[in-house]
């Protein structure tokens, strides 16, 4: 840490403080590159479509000619197609030489690589150079040796994938203090741990790790949400405008990544900047990693990793700051039934999405209630985690949530484990089940710990809730389990200020 001041790390691993109180997606971009990068990008989509149309069209081939040729000089304006027209006179040669050596008609030559006849005899003659579109399918003909390197370069603006800083590590993030202060609790009489604490060292993201990822698990609660359709539903609701997904506890990011790919698919000139935020640098860096994995290569995507607490984010402005004339759109997720683990729900949505505005989206998956919360006895009969001796996914909790245990408390002799139900919850309608350790001394002394809390919603009941905090229902996905129970992935969006 360097005193508290925001530090980017980049890809060489080095550490430097920042200028100001920026954030690398708010300092990086400059307005004027951008849009010209997206008129650009317009422009080649423009190009590209107008010359297939060119192709296929009867009688309006002169219109659509000059039509294409005033679009050209616009892009060229742009410093799009920067190769030099000597350049393309040379790559016209060249392809018509290696056609004709080949033996190829230029009829067989575009049928193989899917361009018109008429494209290709223009290029070849010099009449026009080659789109970006036709650059791309002639590099799909391998036999005709084409060095293409330079006309398919990027344009300077573009951010080179993967290069730009990356991580930011937020003011008042102390992993360090965050341990200490976890190792006192539990050497102390007995307490209450909050849910970060289940993440904050290597050894516990580990077990987690290995729990979320093992089969079961994954069949069971990471997959199957339909990610396609609440990507539709934020395009549909968004409207060409560039999204910042702030994805809270985004651990290994898989799932959102996996929204990441949907909604850009479906975006017509992708503009999307992702920040991974979370306490744990493991889980950070794990999430970071797939994030440069499956998205490095994606144009008008961004990536950064934030490590820094959701209960604070009220102390990092630069993910609230819209500029004036903003046409952005944020989407706040929480995935991987994160809001069941919190303490008091309605606290953190009033307070620390201080900084979202109308119109802006939240995800976030959760686990539907058994029964009634105010049936607590029909709760304990139908709830497998209080109805089950041994209930599914026992072990690998216990390994995850007990090894803190093992490490700090002195002279442990035994851990046992068992479930507790509280009806009185945050959010009406929900009721929550604790973790509990007994922690018996060598001396046999017993100490209880409440080492993690799992709650489960009535879905309208959450939605009310929300909706008085200002979120409005635009979406849900509810999903029954075959063993009974069930969950919900719903997307709201912002209607108001608080
Ligand atoms: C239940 S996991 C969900 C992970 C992931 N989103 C998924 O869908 O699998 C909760 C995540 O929130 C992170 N987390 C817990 N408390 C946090 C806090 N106070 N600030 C930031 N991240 C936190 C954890 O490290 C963990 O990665």
């Amino acid at each position: 840490m360097l005193e508290n001041a925001p530090a980017f790390l980049d890809n060489e691993g080095s550490l430097r403080a920042s200028h100001g109180e920026e954030f690398p997606a708010l300092m990086e971009p400059d307005p004027v590159a951008i849009s010209t990068e997206r008129a650009r990008r317009g422009l080649e989509e423009a190009i590209a479509a107008l010359e297939d149309l060119v192709s296929v069209a009867g009688g309006q081939k002169k219109a659509l000619h000059a039509y294409l040729k005033e679009l050209r000089t616009v892009y060229q304006g742009l410093g799009g197609g920067d190769s030099s027209p000597q350049r393309y006179a040379q790559l016209a040669r060249t392809l018509r030489d290696r056609r004709l050596a080949l033996r190829m008609s230029l009829e067989a030559l575009g049928k193989r690589i899917g361009v018109s006849a008429s494209t290709l005899k223009q290029i070849e003659r010099g009449v026009r150079p080659p789109s970006r579109k036709t650059l791309l399918l002639l590099q799909n003909a391998v036999e005709l040796e084409l060095n293409l390197e330079g006309f398919l370069a990027q344009p300077a603006s573009a951010p080179i994938a993967g290069s730009s800083l990356n991580c930011y590590i937020a003011p008042g993030y102390e992993p360090v203090k965050m341990v200490m202060e976890l190792s006192e609790t539990l050497n102390g009489p007995g307490g209450y741990l909050e849910q970060t604490s289940a993440y904050l060292e290597h050894q516990s993201a580990l077990q987690y790790l290995r729990m979320a990822n093992d089969p079961t698990y994954v069949s069971a609660f990471r997959t199957g949400f339909s990610l396609e359709k609440v990507a539709q539903v934020i395009c549909d609701h968004s409207r060409g405008t560039g999204i910042e997904m702030i994805a809270l506890g985004a651990g290994d990011a898989r799932e959102e990544v996996r929204l990441v790919q949907n909604i850009v698919a479906r975006m017509e000139l992708p503009d999307l900047r992702l920040y991974l935020l979370d306490i744990s640098q493991p889980l950070l860096s794990e999430g970071f990693k797939h994030a440069a994995d499956v998205l490095c290569n994606q144009r008008g995507v961004s990536y950064f990793a934030m490590q820094a607490n959701f209960h604070h984010m009220d102390r990092y402005p630069q993910l609230h700051y819209t500029p004036e004339r903003s046409h952005r759109r944020r989407v706040v997720t929480m995935l991987g039934r994160t809001i069941g683990n919190l303490d008091n729900e309605q606290k953190f949505f009033k307070y620390n999405l201080i900084g979202c505005h109308p119109g802006d989206f939240l995800v976030m998956d959760f686990q539907l209630a058994y029964a009634s919360a105010s049936d607590p006895d029909a709760v304990r009969r139908c709830d497998p985690l209080l109805r089950d001796e041994k209930p599914r996914g026992h072990k690998a909790r216990e390994e995850w949530l007990g090894s803190a245990i093992w490490r700090h408390c002195r002279d442990v002799a035994d851990v046992k484990f068992h479930y507790e139900l509280l009806t009185h919850c945050s959010v009406p309608g929900s009721y929550s089940i604790e973790m509990v350790a007994t922690v018996m001394g060598r001396n046999r002394e017993l100490r209880r710990f409440s080492l993690f809390r799992f709650r489960r919603y009535d879905s309208i009941l959450l939605a009310d809730c929300l909706g008085t905090l200002g979120w409005d229902l635009v979406e849900q996905n509810p999903r029954s389990f075959p063993t009974g129970g069930g969950d919900n992935m719903m997307i709201f969006r912002k209607s108001r200020k608080q």
